[in-house]
């Protein structure tokens, strides 16, 4: 079989056709200057009329973003077999990798008749995979700071309803990102950071959720007056706030505490409506529920958890990558003959580490193999230069798995998916407590510090104290 060419997302080498530029080139080019309100097409329906019609028919977002865990975006990382695993071990929404607006625009669609599999593909790059047994859960984050090229782009991605819902990436500090004003940089234009999610409203049809990323500014102030601008639109389904400024460092703690700023904002505006998701160092699905009871977030996203080990989300700890996870990787990424460079990269990010999370003092995985063995499979997988190599350390048979159906494939996802949809699962309803405790809590919390605040309110205006959510 034909080995499948790289997908192109934003701040792959690969992405010459999407605009993102290498990162060779990125280090070196200046930002290029963005039109603040570019033009629609005249066919464009006006948001008044999108937002009445909407009203009039009683719209709810269809996209359950109220509870749960979630794959955060990531470029490269955030590919198919990743996504289908991710669902499989408990994630309820997954987001792809940010795709630039120019990346889709112009794309073929392709849908497999044997496996399902839909792919956007051009100049025989493959730009974004999705599957049918993804369609209720996928969210596609775009790249964009141009109105004109996200409403074509989206336009485009939602035409045959292969996504749950479209979110604006205005999170990334990458220079492939910024330097055309997109990601993080729009956190500093919000006129055209709102211009664009006008512009996704209006492209997206209403069963489609449109959503977006943020990070938070420097100040509080700074943070507030942007996600106020942003609610006042009225027309997002979700926001989710990666707890760092654009100048730290993903080894640099998130400021959890922080979130409370937009949690407030978030309350002012919608009255608690809009669902807000918290995502920084959420490495698993105790430390997400840790992170609900401390915040009283509805919802957490989870990025180099995943990465490192996708069964994350799991409540019983995570699985055994040598073992379960990446035999299963394997076994998505053959069936849907996903690009091996891709899968390579994915796997080797694995932890491999025999402990049932990433804790230090975490118990060792009973029948954990050995750090020996352990080595030794790590070996086998940087030797691989095939999917079928990469099999063989795990015992895969990928002709057994190309030759099987979709269903039995994709079997583990639907289980998952399905146990969801019946509302039977224990980790569901542990989440909503967790929630619902943090939810009291921080509503106490910030009662309590506005209180005292007030009665002993400084003669002279002085900035008031920051202070954790939950009081220890
Ligand atoms: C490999 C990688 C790729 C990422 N790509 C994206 C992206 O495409 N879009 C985005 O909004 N954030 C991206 N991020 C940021 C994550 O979504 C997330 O905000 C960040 O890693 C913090 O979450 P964590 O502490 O759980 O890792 C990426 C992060 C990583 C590690």
């Amino acid at each position: 079989m034909p080995t499948r060419p790289a997908p192109a997302e934003a701040g792959s080498s690969t992405d010459g056709a999407g605009g993102a530029p290498s990162s060779k080139r990125a280090r070196v080019a200046p930002a290029v200057p963005v039109a603040p309100y570019s033009l629609l097409p005249a066919d464009a329906p006006a948001l008044d009329d999108v937002l009445a019609a909407a009203h009039a028919a009683g719209r709810k977002c269809p996209v359950p973003f109220r509870t749960g865990l979630f794959l955060a975006p990531m470029v490269r990382s955030g590919s198919l077999p990743t996504r289908l695993l991710s669902l499989q071990y408990g994630a309820s929404l997954v987001w792809g990798p940010e795709i630039v607006d120019r990346a889709i625009m112009g794309c073929t669609r392709v849908v497999n008749e044997d496996t399902g599999l839909v792919s956007f593909v051009k100049d025989e790059k493959e730009i974004f995979t999705t599957h049918p047994v993804e369609r209720k859960q996928v969210i596609f984050q775009l790249g964009s700071a141009n109105a004109a090229w996200a409403y074509e782009a989206i336009k485009f991605v939602t035409a045959h309803d292969d996504v749950a819902g479209v979110d604006l990436n205005c999170g990334c500090p990458k220079p492939f990102s910024t330097i055309g004003g997109m990601g993080a940089h729009l956190l500093t234009t919000p006129d055209i950071l709102c211009d664009v999610l006008r512009a996704m409203r209006r492209a997206a049809p209403p069963h489609v959720s449109v959503s977006c990323k943020i990070r938070l500014l420097p100040s509080r102030e700074e943070t507030q007056a942007l996600v106020r601008q942003i609610l006042r639109l009225g027309i997002i389904d979700n926001l989710t706030v990666h707890c760092r400024t654009k100048e730290m460092r993903p080894r640099e703690p998130a400021l959890l505490d922080r979130l409370r700023e937009v949690v407030e904002i978030v309350r002012e505006e919608t009255g608690g409506k809009l669902p807000l998701c918290c995502n920084g160092d959420a490495w698993d699905w105790n430390e997400a529920k840790r992170i609900m009871e401390m915040t009283g977030v509805t919802s957490v996203m989870i990025a180099r958890g995943a990465e490192a080990n996708p069964s994350c989300f799991a409540p019983r700890g995570v699985s055994s990558i040598a073992d379960e996870v990446a035999p299963q990787y394997v076994r998505y990424a053959a069936y849907f003959n996903n690009n091996f460079g891709n899968s390579k990269f994915c796997m080797m990010q694995f932890t491999l580490k025999p402990s049932s999370n990433f804790a230090p003092h975490a118990p060792v995985l009973p029948n954990a193999r050995s750090k020996k063995q352990l080595s030794e499979v790590r070996q086998g997988m940087e030797r691989a230069k095939t999917i079928e190599e990469m099999a063989q350390v795990f015992g895969v048979d990928v002709e057994a798995v190309r030759a099987a159906k979709a269903e039995e494939i994709l079997a583990p996802v639907r289980k998952a998916l399905e146990a969801r949809e019946e509302g039977e699962l224990k980790q569901d309803q542990e989440l909503k407590k967790a929630t619902e405790r943090g939810a009291e809590i921080s509503q106490e919390t910030v009662a309590a510090a506005k209180q005292e605040e007030h009665s002993a309110a400084p003669s002279v205006q002085e900035p008031a104290p920051e202070r954790p959510i939950v009081v220890a």
